[in-house]
């Protein structure tokens, strides 16, 4: 049983990095910023493209999406963390 739970893990795993090599480019590739993005904001709906919201909008986003990370159980990220995405977030967003 438990193998049987690594084994899907595994192969989950697995196929979640080719959805991601093939997606499309992210502004900023392997920045600490992208790689929060794909690894904190690509669980429950594919991440989002920094650039479909003014930077102002990502601040009241980003603690909207831990609560539901909280709700689920996941792993949240820390405060650090947190700045990094959002300054990303924020360098990247729309301007308008
Ligand atoms: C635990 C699941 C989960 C994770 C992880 C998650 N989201 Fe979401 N996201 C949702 C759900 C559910 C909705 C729709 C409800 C809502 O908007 O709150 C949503 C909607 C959105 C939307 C569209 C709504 C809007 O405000 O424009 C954006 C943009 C978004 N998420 C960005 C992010 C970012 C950035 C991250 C990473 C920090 C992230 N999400 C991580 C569950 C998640």
């Amino acid at each position: 049983m438990r193998l049987l739970l690594l084994t899907c893990l595994f192969l989950m795993s697995c196929s979640k990095q080719e959805v991601n090599s093939v997606s499309r480019e992210i502004p900023e590739p392997n920045s600490p910023g992208a790689n929060l993005l794909l690894e904190f904001c690509n669980e429950c709906h594919v991440y989002p493209d920094p650039a479909s919201k003014q930077a102002i909008y990502w601040t009241q986003t980003l603690p909207r999406m831990r609560k539901h990370r909280e709700q689920r159980g996941l792993p949240t990220m820390n405060k650090n963390q947190e700045r990094e995405l959002l300054a990303y977030l924020q360098r990247n967003g729309a301007s308008k």
